[in-house]
């Protein structure tokens, strides 16, 4: 069994903070959403790794590297132009050949990991080849959302068999979304030479699963909790955080000084220093940052290098290099690299912002 990963397409909805680099690689508690699709396809036993990568794949490459940090055999795979999920499959084509796979997307993030999903898939297909016949040939993963409009959607019939899938449907004939992450037998290769670019433009991975149960073979669906993928929103983002840091081993592995406290589920990262502040759970601290004199948490992510100083943060995701100084509170609040956001005496007393394309700004 291989793995796929797709982390290639343009960044544009999660604006302004793609705007200069790659989706997959937004930090969720304090780690880039790909990695934890890595750490998932090691976990359950693959070793070979396709990534799909397009005009982000300088920044792909440098954060992945040859895949040994997660003892996998990472192949990089270059798409020219995102012309949909589908495409993928026919650019790894090659590094495919006959084998099983799963294919993940490098934004989407499950709290369980895949190993359960890839095992039974493996069982059945081995299951059926002891008795001559082929199994399923490809099994999805489906999840209940609220906007099932924003997701590929699936009917089932009454006894649970998937009869129909639709991308992104007016009106969704159920609020079962596909989740970012698939299993295929060698089939879909027939499956996404066979289909035609959608509406949108693109060859999409659901119009070739609806090839594979138009052509009567077999695809198996499973529910799960836990799931969620990056929506270009805030509060979307806000939400991937708190899913993932609910389940973190608290760890202080930084300096903490006896004037502060640390409370609940909470990592201080290698290097982080706390002093005189309380940092409440579920809250991660990263790497060399220092926090002063304030309040964190809960619910929140401050990553590597920042600064934090006589401020309280709370339900936020700050990344890597800012300075918040004397900001009585900051909630709900998304704050992309090397941002500076600070109370100053210079007159006139007004707020001065430098703000990149597509920010926005809330004021009391
Ligand atoms: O996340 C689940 C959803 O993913 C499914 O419910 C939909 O059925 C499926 O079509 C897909 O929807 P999106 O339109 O949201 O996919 P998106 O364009 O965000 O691409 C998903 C990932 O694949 C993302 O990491 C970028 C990468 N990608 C995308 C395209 C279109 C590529 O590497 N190449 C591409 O051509």
């Amino acid at each position: 069994m291989k793995g796929l990963v797709l982390a290639g397409g343009a960044g544009t909805r999660l604006r302004p903070l793609t705007a200069t680099s790659a989706k997959q690689l937004v930090p969720v508690a304090n780690k880039p959403i790909l990695y934890y699709g890595l750490e998932d396809l090691a976990e359950a036993g693959i070793v070979e790794v396709g990534i799909i990568v397009g005009d982000t794949e300088d920044e792909i490459r440098k954060a992945v590297g040859d895949g040994s940090t997660w003892g996998l055999s990472v192949t990089f795979l270059r798409q020219e132009r995102p012309l949909g999920l589908a495409h993928c499959v026919v650019v790894a084509q090659d590094f495919l050949g006959q084998d099983d796979f799963v294919m993940y997307l490098g934004d989407n993030l499950l709290r369980r990991g895949v190993r359960d999903f890839v095992a039974a898939f493996e069982e059945e297909r081995a299951a059926a080849r002891a008795v001559g016949a082929e199994g399923p040939a490809a099994q999805i993963l489906l999840a209940h959302v609220p906007d099932p409009q924003r997701f590929g959607v699936a009917e089932l019939s009454p006894s649970g068999e998937v009869v129909r899938l639709v991308e992104k449907p007016t009106n969704p004939p159920s609020d079962l979304a596909l989740v970012g992450v698939y299993l295929f037998d060698a089939r879909i290769h027939e499956a996404v030479d066979a289909i035609r670019p959608s509406p949108r433009g693109e060859l999409e991975i659901t119009d070739a699963i609806q090839w594979l149960i138009e052509q009567g073979y077999p695809v198996r669906s499973q529910v799960v909790a836990g799931y969620w993928k990056d929506l270009g929103e805030r509060s979307a983002m806000l939400e991937g955080n708190r899913l993932v840091l609910e389940g973190i081993e608290p760890a202080v592995l930084g300096e903490v000084d006896d004037e502060s406290r640390i409370e609940g589920r909470v990592v201080i990262e290698d290097g982080a220093k706390v002093v005189r502040s309380v940092v409440r759970g579920p809250a991660i601290i990263g790497r060399r940052t220092v926090v002063e004199d304030s309040f964190v948490g809960p619910f929140t992510s401050i990553s590597d290098d920042c600064l934090v100083v006589r401020s309280e943060v709370e339900h936020s995701v700050v990344m890597a290099s800012c300075q918040i100084v004397d900001i009585a509170r900051l909630t709900d609040s998304l704050i992309g690299r090397e941002v500076i956001v600070a109370r100053t005496d210079v007159r006139p007393r007004s707020v001065r912002l430098m703000l990149g394309d597509h920010s926005r700004v809330d004021l009391a």
